[in-house]
């Protein structure tokens, strides 16, 4: 049938497409045959150069060279197509038999940790956990704790007030007030949270830190029942051999009152940096609560008595693993942070 010439290179391009075995392949026998300088389109523009007598005989001749090879490339292109497709499904199977990539599992704070622990050693002495606002009025932080406005022991702890009669509070000990108020004696309780002062960062301050409140109120509780349970409590936290010391010292909601220092891990006593060169660190304030505190509750101080501390958290972990930095808690270097996990 048709011309010589058109059935030599038809023949050519069928073999081609026939052998062509990817999607790739197929085009590439297109280009060859069909595109802009492909052997059937050079054919069909050189029609005008043949003889008038053979023109119409080549070029029909072409042509239906041309829609077969397309119909060709088109069905092959299809089946290519569909078997690639075939092929990345197998190779994408997952694999049920590998075993589960594990999520990272982040761990707690060293913050976090130390409160965890402060509060099970006391919730193992009969305490319950108590929690009051961050946010506090002028009332619960200073006047019912016997600060009343004016009085220079305001300036012992410098406040963020947000007006004038609402603060960040400076200490958890608002929340001694906010629990006797709501309950009557006797009063065993543990208080954690944040605190907020206009401190300078330094290697023991930050201007946001945590403590821990303890306060018990009942008939007959002594000084001496504060001491002990305080000296338990250090050998818990810091191991039997560790050493803490009472300092009298003043706080206008406790009298008599005491600050408890604990022997400075970096120095052992001699003085560096990180105590300031006192030998100790200090880690609470503590006392007998002030009759005037207990008359503001509604509690009679001929009744009851009671003692009151507030450690901070932070100075406890420092100590308890050897940290000479508090600002290392506050910076999530992960390097640091995954040390506890
Ligand atoms: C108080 O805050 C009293 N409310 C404690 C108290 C409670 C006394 C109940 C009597 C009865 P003080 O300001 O000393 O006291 O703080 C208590 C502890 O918090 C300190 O011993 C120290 O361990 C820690 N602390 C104080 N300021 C900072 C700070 N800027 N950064 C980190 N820790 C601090
Ligand atoms: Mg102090």
């Amino acid at each position: 049938m048709g011309d010589p010439r058109v059935d030599a290179i038809a023949r050519e391009a069928r073999d081609a497409a026939a052998a062509a075995q990817s999607a790739a392949a197929l085009e590439q026998v297109r280009v060859t045959y069909l595109g802009r300088q492909g052997l059937l389109t050079q054919l069909l523009r050189s029609l005008g150069t043949l003889p008038a007598a053979e023109r119409p005989l080549v070029g029909a001749a072409a042509n239906e060279a041309k829609r077969e090879l397309e119909a060709l490339l088109e069905t092959g292109l299809a089946a290519a197509l569909a078997r690639e497709r075939r092929t990345a499904r197998e190779r994408e199977r997952p694999d049920l038999t590998l075993p589960g990539r594990r999520p990272p599992l982040g761990g707690l704070h060293p913050l976090t940790l130390v409160a965890d622990e402060i509060i099970a050693i006391f919730a193992g002495l009969g305490f319950s956990v108590a929690e009051g606002p961050e946010v506090e009025t002028d009332y619960y932080n200073f006047e019912a704790l016997n600060i009343p406005r004016d009085h220079p022991a305001r300036d012992m702890q410098d406040t963020l007030y947000l007006t004038d009669d609402t603060l960040l509070r400076t200490h958890t000990s608002p929340v001694q007030i906010r629990t006797m108020k709501a309950q009557r004696p006797p009063v065993r309780i543990i208080v954690p949270g944040k605190v907020y002062r206009r401190d300078v960062a330094d290697m023991s301050h930050s201007p946001m830190f945590h403590q821990v409140e303890g306060l018990a109120v009942d008939r007959a509780i002594t000084m001496g029942d504060l001491r002990g349970t305080l000296e338990l409590f250090a050998r818990e936290m810091f191991g039997p051999r560790s050493r803490i010391r009472f300092r009298p010292s003043f706080f206008p909601f406790t009298e008599p009152s005491a600050e408890v220092d604990v022997l400075c891990f970096v120095c052992q006593g001699g003085g560096c940096r990180l105590c300031k060169q006192g030998g100790w660190l200090e880690i609470l304030g503590s006392g007998m609560v002030h009759p005037h505190v207990l008359r503001n509750v509604g509690y009679d101080p001929e009744e009851v008595t009671g003692w009151a501390f507030g450690m901070g958290v932070e100075r406890i972990a420092m100590l308890k693993y050897g940290i000479d930095d508090l600002r290392l808690f506050f910076d999530n270097d992960l390097r640091f942070l995954r040390q506890f996990v």
